[in-house]
């Protein structure tokens, strides 16, 4: 049986860290020794760029290595099976894999759209809402995965969609200011809405049918990670502290019992009072030299930022911050989905 853990990191603000957390989330549960693809699920490639380096994304386009390609069979209607993914390694992190994007993936939206609103009369389009779910599982068993992350666009797109569906778990990051508060505010309706479309495909004759089954399954709410803010003697500044309060208070009011409606939280005993996974303040210059070395700011070494001296040590001590940070969050993680609470 399979059992690889979906988790859709997901907001449709952009910004907000997803991609890097997608990044140093895989990257710190790799270094436990589990083993992790992450998905580019975004046609802006970040994420493959921030693997790969701009190098790597020139070097894609003639491979059949990235999602929309590997899902053309589906969408393309070749008489063929969709074949898991030979996914990029990353040399220094050998347990942590990529699934390539695409900057032509959302070029599927459209057909993916139709499919998951109109599908009770086409069967024409019946393989596709099944279609990414067995793409990722395939891929997951070649690999023997525990986790796949899910780095998703920031729309509201029919992709997104159907990855957020076929998610067990999900992440929001956000970051504390005014539009992450409307984002928290906005997703508390949609994400009950794709909930329900999801049942109503998941009860759907023709597309159980389908090669390609829809799975049936209710994400689940992880918490929220919190990024990029300023710290005065490890404290938010003013400032930021008051978007915290903000966030807090849609999460508890709005955005909790709109999911708890669907299902679609842990026990209580999962979560701490404000829902919140992780507090990540701005790396400031350390950003910098994790993006020129393709790795995250907490595993940087003195070799990576040639510093020394004073500077080093004041550096080497907010890596390893960092590093706990990450740490703390990868076991919340773990236990979480291992549902141990
Ligand atoms: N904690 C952080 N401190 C400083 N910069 C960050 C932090 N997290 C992300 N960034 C930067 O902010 C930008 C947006 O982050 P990204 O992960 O791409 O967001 P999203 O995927 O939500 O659009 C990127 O340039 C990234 O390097
Ligand atoms: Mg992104």
């Amino acid at each position: 049986m399979l059992t690889c853990k979906k988790i859709a990191f997901f907001n449709h603000k952009g910004g907000v860290s997803k991609t890097t957390t997608v990044f140093n989330v895989g990257w710190m549960l790799a270094s436990k020794g589990k083993k992790v693809i992450m998905v580019d699920a975004d046609s802006q490639c970040n994420l493959t760029g921030m693997v790969m380096g701009f190098k790597g994304l020139d070097e894609l386009d003639d491979n059949y290595n990235n999602i929309k390609d590997a899902l053309s069979p589906a969408f393309e209607s070749r008489p063929k099976l969709i074949e898991p993914v030979e996914c990029f390694e990353i040399d220094e992190q050998s347990n942590l894999y990529l699934l390539p994007g695409n900057i032509k993936f959302a070029e599927y939206d459209i057909t993916l759209g139709m499919s998951q609103t109109i599908s009770d009369s086409l069967v024409t389009l019946q393989n596709l809402p099944g279609s990414i779910n067995y793409l990722l599982d395939e891929t997951a068993k070649r690999y023997d995965a525990d986790y796949i992350l899910i780095d998703m666009s920031p729309s509201l797109s029919s992709i997104n969609q159907n990855l957020f569906m076929i998610s067990d778990y999900f992440i929001i990051p956000t970051a504390p200011d005014y539009f992450s508060v409307m984002a928290l505010d906005s997703l508390s309706d949609v994400l009950p809405k794709w909930y329900t479309q999801a049942i109503r495909l998941q009860k759907n004759e023709i597309i159980q049918d389908a090669e390609y089954k829809f799975p049936t399954k209710t994400p689940k709410f992880l918490g929220n990670v919190i990024q990029q803010f300023n710290v005065r003697s490890n404290q938010p500044t003013e400032g930021f502290r008051k978007w915290f309060k903000k966030i807090n208070e849609y999460t508890n009011t709005k955005f909790i019992p709109s999911l708890n409606k669907k299902s679609m939280l842990l026990n209580d005993s999962c979560y701490n009072e404000n829902y919140i996974l992780a507090e990540i303040s701005n790396f400031n210059s350390l950003i910098t030299y994790a993006q020129e070395h393709n790795k995250p700011v907490f595993s940087l070494t003195q070799e990576d930022i040639k510093q020394s001296g004073a500077v080093w040590t004041s550096s080497k001590e907010k890596i390893s911050s960092f590093k706990k940070l990450f740490s703390d969050l990868a076991n919340s993680i773990l236990r979480m989905t291992n549902e141990e609470c």
